[in-house]
């Protein structure tokens, strides 16, 4: 496994690979990253993992400063897994401000997008600049940012960008929680009533599929039920799989997506349920 720093040591190393599957990730692997280097490794002959923590899709009051790096412990996770290690310095994705940016869809205003206003947009032009940088033939992302996934779906299509896209399935610990870097911010307390998120997608999935069509009941259900538990709750909403778009009616392939904070910590996750 090589770790590289820099743009012209990665475009050396990659000029000549023909089959690059990649995973971009900000760092701080854990068992649901190694998954989708498992992913990747199963479907690419070269398989790069990207870790940066990308300051223009963080709000001046998120966690950039305290998001956790560790190259290190990552490098040692990766060993026979990742061919290519790129962790970029700041300076060297950015040598000079960003005044160009893909702008995202409508939706990216909403959900999480209407809580981390530029997220998204931020989120999106780091993901192509990463995409132009190794040129892979598959990218493998994590449906637990399901909403970045469907966005980052939407630029691959709309830019014809030759890459094929993997959404890989939530990796969960045994409660439920799905696995995120940032469930090391929560107490013992909280990391316990954590799972509660995922149980409440999982009651509302089942009202979904045992027939109800009052989507607007169903999530304030879930949100009541999570608040009368102490948890912040910024959104759970019923949407179409695809455009994230509230479901026209016959729509069957439907997403429960949730935003919360329990104390300082915000968690995420999302249900699938199929009709
Ligand atoms: O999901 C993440 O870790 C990040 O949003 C990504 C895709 C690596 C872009 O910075």
């Amino acid at each position: 496994m090589q770790l590289i720093h820099t743009v012209s040591e990665l475009r050396a190393r990659l000029g000549n690979e023909k089959s690059i599957a990649f995973v971009p990730t900000m760092g701080n692997l854990h068992e649901g990253h190694i998954e989708l280097v498992r992913m990747a490794r199963a479907r690419g002959s070269c398989v790069v993992v990207s870790i940066f923590v990308n300051p223009i899709q963080f709000g001046p009051n998120e966690d950039f400063d305290k998001y956790p790096r560790t190259l290190e412990a990552d490098c040692a996770k990766l060993q026979g897994l990742a061919d290519v290690v790129f962790a970029p310095s700041v300076d060297e994705m950015y040598p000079e401000a960003q005044t160009l940016f893909v702008e995202p869809p409508p939706v990216a205003n909403e959900l999480c997008g209407a809580f981390r206003p530029g997220h998204f947009r931020g989120m999106a032009t780091v993901v192509l600049k990463l995409f132009n940088l190794v040129q892979p033939q598959i990218a493998i992302f994590g449906k637990k940012d399901y909403q970045q996934l469907a966005i980052i779906r939407q630029m691959v299509t709309q830019f014809n960008l030759p890459i094929e896209i993997v959404g890989a399935e939530t990796s969960r610990a045994k409660d439920g929680l799905a696995l995120s870097s940032r469930n090391q911010y929560l107490s013992a307390e909280e990391r316990t009533e954590a799972a509660w998120m995922s149980r409440t997608l999982q009651d509302a999935g089942k009202t979904l599929a045992g027939g109800s069509k009052d989507y607007a009941a169903l999530e304030q259900q879930a949100v009541s039920a999570l608040a009368k538990r102490g948890w912040q709750v910024e959104y759970v909403a019923v949407r179409d799989q695809v455009g994230l778009g509230v479901p026209a009616a016959g729509e069957s392939k439907l997403v429960i997506l949730a935003a919360a904070r329990l104390g300082r910590t915000r968690l995420i996750d999302n249900l699938e349920v199929c009709l």
